[in-house]
């Protein structure tokens, strides 16, 4: 079978988040099982300098948008024989600072540049020698795939399109412009109503992908059944029950060769649950990199995010801020990037408190490796969590994770009040800088009890998140979307 994968971002080509980790991971993870894979996603700027591999290909092809013709061409590149990358280069929309906007304002067109790769998108498919019987779409960027897809196949005569599945990263982001957009999908205007892609008056790209795909899934079982709530639901609550029999969970994995203490090379030290020399040296290395006293009998705090309300970041400057002004003795880092109000409490914390709290204002892959690797506990106290990839990178790199009880951290991180033997983690329930300040102070009790610290710790480095598993359940849908 050959599986296409539509995506806006795509590890280590473009990434602002998980999403980018994620498929790149999964397409590695179902080409090892012997599917063939494609995966379309932006050439965006500097791609091509940065990876020679990358090739333009004469396949030059152009979409009428509105009033003007938009002209597109892929680039290829295979890392593997059962895996193709197609990057859809179109210049004015995507050779761009930013994936998705600058100095956190949106690119105005955003909606112009996600239907073109969409379309872009769907042209590969049809025209592929060896078209695909799935086209997987990832988050709102690709929501519309499904609706053209089926407009292709009713009116375009295209006898056989893909079978469409969307699958939610984060309900939060449903890409929402003015109706004025859908002209530029190329759709009849009739077609855009309340059932489709019309949502309060406004196209909602990612409404047009839960409406219209035949399975939905989102990137952990816990999330899945959170999001049938208003709570958790983001006003798609309704909808998403109505497809209750098409929506599944499935928790992402790790992709083990990125993240592999034993081989990184983005470390200054090598370790494994079997030797955790070399994390004692990642750790003294960390607290010089950031400028923290080196001091090997400190628990060192970490958290790397996107700096919004969602990763709860005002939550962890609340509560180590307080934690240090009571005294304790610890120590934490901040690496991210977000709301400026988040990013300006995270350095004044810094300066209040310079021998216990670094913070790191930027994106920095490789720091976000080291920080792994030296932290002896890693904060991930969200409102709201799809799945999230950092406490599965923490628990491989024996730093504890301390999560809140939500999405995927609820489904992959074992608290010793629910399971003793197998305990990971510490977790908590209420979305609170008073129940994280609880949850610290449990974490800095376990640093005072090795024995128990070492046994949590080496049941997280080696439980197992591999895509191998994982990607089993993403070729079984594949199979069974194909035989309906
Ligand atoms: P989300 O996708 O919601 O941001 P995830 O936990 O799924 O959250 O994934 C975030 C990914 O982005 C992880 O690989 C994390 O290490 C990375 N990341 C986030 N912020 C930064 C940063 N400032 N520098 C480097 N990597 C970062
Ligand atoms: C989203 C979610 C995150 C998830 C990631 C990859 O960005 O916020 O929880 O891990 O996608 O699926």
């Amino acid at each position: 079978m050959h599986v296409l994968l539509a995506t806006s971002e795509l590890n280590p080509y473009s990434k602002t988040g998980g999403l980018a980790d994620m498929v790149s991971a999964l397409a590695r993870a179902l080409a090892g099982t012997g599917l063939r894979v494609s995966v379309v996603t932006p050439l965006y700027r500097g791609m091509v300098h940065s990876n020679p591999s990358i090739e333009p290909t004469s396949w030059r092809w152009a979409i009428p948008m509105g009033d003007s013709l938009v002209e597109g061409r892929f680039h290829c590149h295979k890392p593997s024989p059962n895996l193709t990358l197609w990057f859809v280069e179109q210049a004015g929309f995507f050779d761009r600072p930013g994936l998705y906007g600058e100095v956190g304002r949106d690119y105005a067109d955003n909606s112009a540049r996600f239907i073109f790769l969409s379309r872009a998108a769907l042209i590969l498919a049809r025209h592929l020698p060896d078209p695909p019987k799935v086209l997987h779409c990832h988050d709102w960027q690709t929501g519309l795939i499904p609706i053209l897809a089926r407009h292709a196949r009713l009116q375009t005569g295209w006898a056989q399109p893909p079978r469409t599945i969307v699958t939610v990263h984060n309900l939060a982001f449903q890409g929402s412009f003015p109706t004025a957009s859908w002209a530029l999908t190329g759709l009849p205007s009739d077609w855009l109503h309340w059932e489709s892609a019309l949502h309060f008056e406004r196209v909602n790209f990612l409404k047009a992908g839960l409406t219209q795909a035949q399975a939905i899934t989102t990137v952990s079982p816990n999330y899945a059944q959170e999001i049938l709530t208003p709570e958790y639901g983001c006003g798609l609550e309704g909808l998403l029950l109505k497809r209750y029999n098409d929506l599944g969970g499935i928790l992402n994995g790790v992709d083990y060769e990125e993240w592999n203490s034993a081989s990184d090379p983005a470390l200054p030290a090598a370790f494994s649950a079997q030797d955790l020399s070399g994390k004692a040296v990642c750790k003294a290395a960390l607290q010089r990199e950031m400028g923290l006293p080196e001091n090997p009998s400190v628990p060192l705090f970490a958290n790397i995010s996107r700096l919004t309300e969602q990763k709860g970041s005002a939550l962890i400057i609340q509560t180590v801020g307080s934690l240090i002004a009571a005294g304790e003795s610890l120590q934490f880092v901040q690496l991210g990037s977000g709301e400026p109000t988040l990013e300006n409490a995270f350095r004044d914390l810094a300066q209040r408190f310079p021998d216990q709290v670094a913070a790191r204002i930027g994106f920095d892959p490789g720091l976000s490796h080291r920080i792994e690797a030296g932290a002896d506990f890693y904060l991930m106290p969200s409102r709201f969590e799809p799945c999230g990839l950092n406490q599965l990178y923490s628990l491989r790199y024996g730093a504890i994770p301390i999560v809140r009880a939500t999405g995927g951290l609820q489904d992959s991180v074992i608290d010793p009040r629910d399971n003793a033997a197998q305990a990971t983690g510490i977790k908590f329930t209420t979305y609170s800088a008073a129940a994280l300040h609880k949850a610290v102070l449990k974490a800095l009790a376990l640093w005072k009890e090795p024995a128990w610290l070492k046994h949590i710790r080496h049941n997280g480095m080696t439980a197992d998140f591999s895509w191998e598993k994982q990607s089993a359940e993403y070729v079984a849908l594949y199979e069974s979307v194909c035989r309906e």
